[in-house]
């Protein structure tokens, strides 16, 4: 029976044309064919072999049917089909919708090739981060007031004997230990781009966003450098009229420390219900505090060095005029398709 079965399969999928094929169909299935005389038999077999023997047959007539059919409909195809199949193949054909990255992609990208300009090396360092980099090392030993700002989830149950608690990394200045500990020795112009996580959500604020981090340090680096550094990115990212300004803050990890500011958007500076008077705000900034240096193993006598790090998210909100942060998230293409 399996030999029956195999030899039809195999010269029903030879065949080149519908004759060919039904005579097939006439020599297995006809009213003489061999499958049809073996179905006759089945009455007179035993009672025990009718059941076994009879659904073999049966199964085998089947499964010549439908090869049967299916060489059919290749046949029908290879010959161009009936007169119904035919079609035009000069038409043009519909093209399949194109997507395009994400617009965070897209500004990590734009932002990296901004730096490289001048000089900045790509990294991206953990987002699940020892509390030694992400705040002891960072001059925020452990009860410190200042840790609050960073509103931080625990990692429960893993510890480093020596670097303390895991965390979700609540900012890229992280990145700066790591950087110093890397290479060791400057020149370091380190652009770290990487996933935050702080307990926060509303408009402007999601509990997963990404920060970029620059880093420089070498000998004679001064604050010149870094807001030359502030107003290279901002021209080249926002548009050669934004202006840049500095204003004193404070980080533990920065001496001095700033908040950056660019000049509105909305209203190019003179003032209007989306900025503060005429200004909006970036993100932090500030010179390496010397205890840093020393935590990253670098000589704070010999070294000095710029640091900043703001929210890639905000920096496209403010670009693109975005009032709220979930729809970056949200993957509603009515939105995502205006990119
Ligand atoms: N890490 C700071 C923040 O998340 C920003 C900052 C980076 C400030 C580098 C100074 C220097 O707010």
């Amino acid at each position: 029976m399996q030999n029956l079965k195999n030899q039809a399969i195999s010269s029903i999928l030879e065949t080149k044309n519908e004759q060919e094929l039904e005579e097939l169909r006439i020599e297995y299935l006809g009213r003489r064919g061999q499958v049809t005389k073996l179905i006759k038999k089945i009455p007179s077999l035993s009672p025990e072999q009718r059941k076994d023997k009879g659904n073999l047959i049966n199964e085998t007539k089947k499964i010549i049917e439908e090869a049967i059919i299916s060489q059919k409909k290749n046949l029908q195809h290879q010959n161009g089909g009936g007169k119904e199949n035919w079609f035009d193949i000069t038409i043009p054909g519909e093209k399949p919708a194109k997507g395009h990255l994400h617009l965070i992609t897209n500004a990590i990208e734009e932002i990296s090739d901004i730096f490289k300009r001048i000089g900045f090396h790509s990294i991206s360092y953990p987002e699940v981060e020892w509390d030694w980099y992400a705040f002891e090392g960072l001059n925020m030993p452990e009860n410190h007031p200042a840790r609050d700002e960073w509103e931080t989830f625990f990692v429960e149950n893993l510890k480093h004997p020596k670097y303390g608690q895991a965390v979700l990394t609540p900012h890229t200045s992280s990145g700066q230990l790591r950087e110093m500990q890397r290479l060791g020795k400057p020149p370091i112009r380190m652009l770290d781009i990487a996933k935050c996580y702080r307990r926060q959500i509303d408009t402007s604020h999601a509990p997963m966003f990404y920060q970029f981090e620059g880093l420089v340090i070498d000998q004679g680096v001064n604050i010149t450098h870094l807001k030359g550094t502030l107003d290279f990115f901002v021209k080249q990212y926002f548009g050669p009229q934004r202006k840049v300004r500095i204003r004193p803050f404070h980080f533990q990890f920065t001496e001095p420390s700033f908040e950056v500011d660019i000049s509105c958007i909305v209203c190019g500076g003179r003032g209007c219900k989306v900025c503060k008077q005429g200004w909006m705000e970036l993100g932090g900034a500030g010179m390496v505090h010397p205890t840093v240096l020393k935590n990253g193993g670098l000589d704070p006598k010999k070294y000095t060095g710029f640091a900043f790090g703001w929210g890639v998210e905000r920096v496209l909100m403010m670009k693109y005029k975005i009032d709220d942060i979930r729809l970056l998230f949200s993957s509603d293409l009515r939105f995502l398709k205006q990119f």
